[in-house]
């Protein structure tokens, strides 16, 4: 291996002590990558009241990190072998309940919230410097990293050197905008930030800021570079370097049928035998029919319009009519829930809504589901296609963003393909490719396309040396390019 690298990799969720979506999964995931790689990687937190509550063993520090309006206390942890934990405590931002809202309501304060956080996080960096082992990259992930990125890249400007700034994507649809005022209020400077019409982006801020910037698959880095209309699309088309996209993979400590603790009984790609055993437990567990010749559909996730929750909400009388079993869990948009819970309620024998589930529920629904159904209007990588394709489900996925990159549309006769994309984002469409995968599961070909499923190769190696070239040469190798256009000539 080449030199070991010092990275601190910034998030607002880490799985599994702070999660809300997708986010956490791959953080986490990169960070153990790293560490198992031999680089010495540090991942940054708040430190909400979730995680006090976890009763991780920390160590506070004595001295605090001096911010412009306030101070952060910071907490030495251990999160894996090679990854050390760093949590920053801000007095009154963190100590509540909820990462980003509660009941529905987002925080009122998240840009002091998050904006703290991440001149916190340039704070501590310069420490390190100071102390001699100055970190070699700052991976800042989504917008509530992203305000450091111009924190580090000014302070880079007054001594001639600093870490390098990798800023990832993981949802352009989550801005962080905010009045420019606040953020000045907040010992920001003007002239750093992206804004417009008095308000800013955090996550603009950060593209247009660091030093590399990446989103989590290749479809979707092409998405964002040629959205036209779109403000980070634009922002990123003014970078003139390019945007790398890549794609997540998949914990394999975490997500193997074979290893699984959660299962009632363990099964893998030459042998999946049990599988039916964890079909047949979860479906008495949920007092639902068991029946092995009926398809089992499963949806999974944040019920949103991003997700295609409206879609499936549509589609799920006529799938549950082919005849196969739904059941639905997630939580998310009141409006979309409560769609969801009349469709299922038109299927009463069929299909169930279940809400929010626990990790190991989410384990048990993957073991037992046939196919899993992820209708999104946009999707930057998706995950829970590729852990569907690792417990032997077959995704049915609108082919847009990272699902298109991951999930290949099956011909006829099953020969080739790892799962089944489709066009539209209309239930009609939706519905019709679960009739497609409904009539495959009835042929002999079916445990043939699990088996390929199964077998493949999504292990997070493979993004971390990606990653690793990105945080040691500025530019990414011409294959992982994506080619953005020049920026429009001033009007
Ligand atoms: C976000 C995206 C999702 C992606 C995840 C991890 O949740 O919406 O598509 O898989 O981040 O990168």
């Amino acid at each position: 291996m080449a030199t070991a690298m010092r990275i601190l990799m910034v998030t607002s969720e880490l799985a599994p002590i702070a999660k809300v979506g997708g986010l956490a999964d791959a953080v986490a995931a990169l960070a153990k990558t790293l560490g198992r790689l031999g680089h010495d990687v540090t991942v940054a937190l708040p430190r909400y009241k979730v995680i006090e509550e976890a009763g991780l063993m920390l160590a506070r520090r004595l001295v605090p990190l001096k911010l412009p309006t306030s101070e952060a206390f910071t907490f030495d942890g251990r999160f894996a072998p090679g990854v050390q934990l760093l949590l920053l405590d801000i007095p009154g931002l963190y100590d509540r309940e909820g990462i980003y809202d509660h009941e529905g309501q987002a925080h009122p304060d998240n840009l002091r919230r998050f904006g703290q956080f991440c001149q916190a996080i340039a704070a501590h960096a310069e420490k390190r410097a100071a102390s001699g082992e100055p970190y070699d990259v700052v991976h800042l992930h989504d917008w509530h990293a992203a305000l450091a990125a111009p924190l580090i890249a000014g302070r880079r400007a007054v001594v001639g050197n600093g870490p390098r700034t990798v800023l990832t994507i993981h949802n352009a649809a989550h801005q962080g905008l905010f009045p420019i005022d606040e953020a000045v209020a907040l010992g920001f400077d003007a002239a750093t930030l992206t804004a417009s019409d008095g308000v800013m982006s955090a996550l603009g801020t950060g593209v247009a800021t660091a030093d590399v910037v990446t989103t989590v698959s290749t479809t979707y880095a092409r998405e964002l570079a040629s959205a036209d209309g779109d403000a980070v699309g634009a922002l990123l088309r003014a970078r003139n370097a390019p945007i790398v996209g890549v794609t997540n993979g998949v914990d394999y400590a975490t997500w193997s049928p074979s290893t699984d603790p959660h299962l009632v009984a363990r099964y893998d790609a030459e042998d999946a035998a049990n599988k039916g055993r964890c079909k047949a437990s979860l479906l008495a567990e949920l007092e639902m029919t068991v029946d092995p010749a009926l398809p089992l559909f499963v949806a999974l996730g944040r019920v949103s319009s991003q997700k295609g929750s409206d879609l499936l909400a549509e589609a799920l009388p006529q799938i549950a009519r082919g005849p196969a079993q739904i059941i639905v869990a997630g939580e998310g948009e009141p409006e979309l829930e409560a769609r969801l819970i009349a469709a299922v309620e038109e299927c009463p024998d069929a299909a169930i809504y279940l809400g929010h589930v626990s990790e190991a529920m989410t384990h048990r629904l993957l073991a037992a589901a046939d196919a899993v159904l992820m209708p999104s209007r946009f999707e930057p990588c998706g995950l829970v296609q590729l852990y569907a394709q690792r417990y032997g489900a077959a995704p049915i996925v609108r082919g847009t963003g990272g699902l298109l990159d991951t999930v290949v549309d099956c011909d006829a006769a099953l020969a080739t393909g790892t799962g089944f994309v489709f066009d539209d984002a209309t239930g009609e469409a939706l519905g019709a490719a679960a009739a497609r995968a409904t009539s495959a599961m009835r042929t002999a070909r079916w445990g043939e396309l699990r088996r390929r499923m199964m077998r493949l190769d999504r292990s997070w190696e493979r993004p971390a040396r990606q990653y690793l070239r990105l945080y040691q040469a500025p530019a990414a190798p011409a294959s992982e390019r994506v080619e953005v256009a020049p920026p429009a000539p001033p009007a």
